[in-house]
């Protein structure tokens, strides 16, 4: 869909899930939260927030371990682990997921269509985990900023293209400096954020999820 922009934050719900939500609200934009089932028991309230926000759920596996070097069995529990613990807290089961590192093979990639997932990947990263340890946080703003730059702001058109960008909700500048930035830079250019679920298309959640009314305006689930 021309014209959009999907901002992804993976490895939540994490200790600034809240100040993440505060930024994103103060600005009008959607996003979807690529989270872990192992993050979801320390942080029972996460999901929840992120829903009433408006904001989409999907799945990044439990214990963020390449699927590739997993059996069937274990990528299918994986997927299955985390899709219960979602709905336990939210009462949604993601239809749409992100394999760590963003590595899955065909058999991963299998396993995923035969359990109904869609397979998310991105086209610009922020690599914003290799500069969470830069002591000027403007700095690491900038170096995070680089693809953003690149790929929108200098080659992009709004007419065209369209862009799914990847962050992480789990270091401190990103969520405290970079999203600001690239909030910015995107909608100066003429994107609109939406969530993954308007970008691509497919529904957010499985049959059998109760999804909040403030929730995902687009979509309803029966
Ligand atoms: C917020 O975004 C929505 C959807 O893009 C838009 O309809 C609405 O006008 C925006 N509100 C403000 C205050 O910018
Ligand atoms: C995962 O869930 C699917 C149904 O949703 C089921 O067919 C499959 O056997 C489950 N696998 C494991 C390992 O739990
Ligand atoms: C970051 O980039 C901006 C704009 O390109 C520049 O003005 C600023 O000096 C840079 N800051 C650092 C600390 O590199
Ligand atoms: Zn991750």
């Amino acid at each position: 869909m021309p014209g959009v922009v999907a901002y992804t934050f993976d490895d939540g719900p994490g200790i600034y899930n809240d100040l993440l939500l505060s930024k994103l609200a103060s600005k009008n934009v959607t996003a979807t939260f690529f989270v872990l089932g192992s993050m979801i028991a320390a942080n029972t309230d996460g999901l929840k927030k992120i829903l009433d926000h408006g904001h989409q759920l999907a799945s990044h596996t439990y214990t963020h371990r390449s699927l590739d070097d997993m059996s069937v069995g274990l990528m299918q529990q994986e997927m299955n682990a985390t899709a219960d613990i979602m709905f336990k807290y939210s009462g949604i089961r993601p239809r749409y997921m992100r394999a760590p590192e963003g590595r899955c093979e065909k058999t991963c990639l299998k396993v995923m269509a035969d359990l109904g997932y869609v397979v998310t990947h991105w086209n610009v990263d922020t690599n914003d985990w290799r500069y969470k340890d830069e002591k000027n946080p403007q700095v690491a703003v900038n170096k995070s900023m680089k693809e953003v730059n690149e790929a929108i702001v200098k080659k992009s058109d709004p007419a065209k293209d369209s862009f799914i960008i990847l962050q992480h909700e789990i270091h401190k500048f990103s969520v405290e400096y970079l999203v600001d930035a690239v909030v910015d830079a995107v909608q100066k250019k003429g994107y609109r954020f939406v969530s993954i679920e308007e970008c691509i298309g497919k529904p957010a959640y499985m049959d059998g999820s109760v999804v909040p009314a403030t929730s995902h305006k687009h979509t309803h689930y029966f």
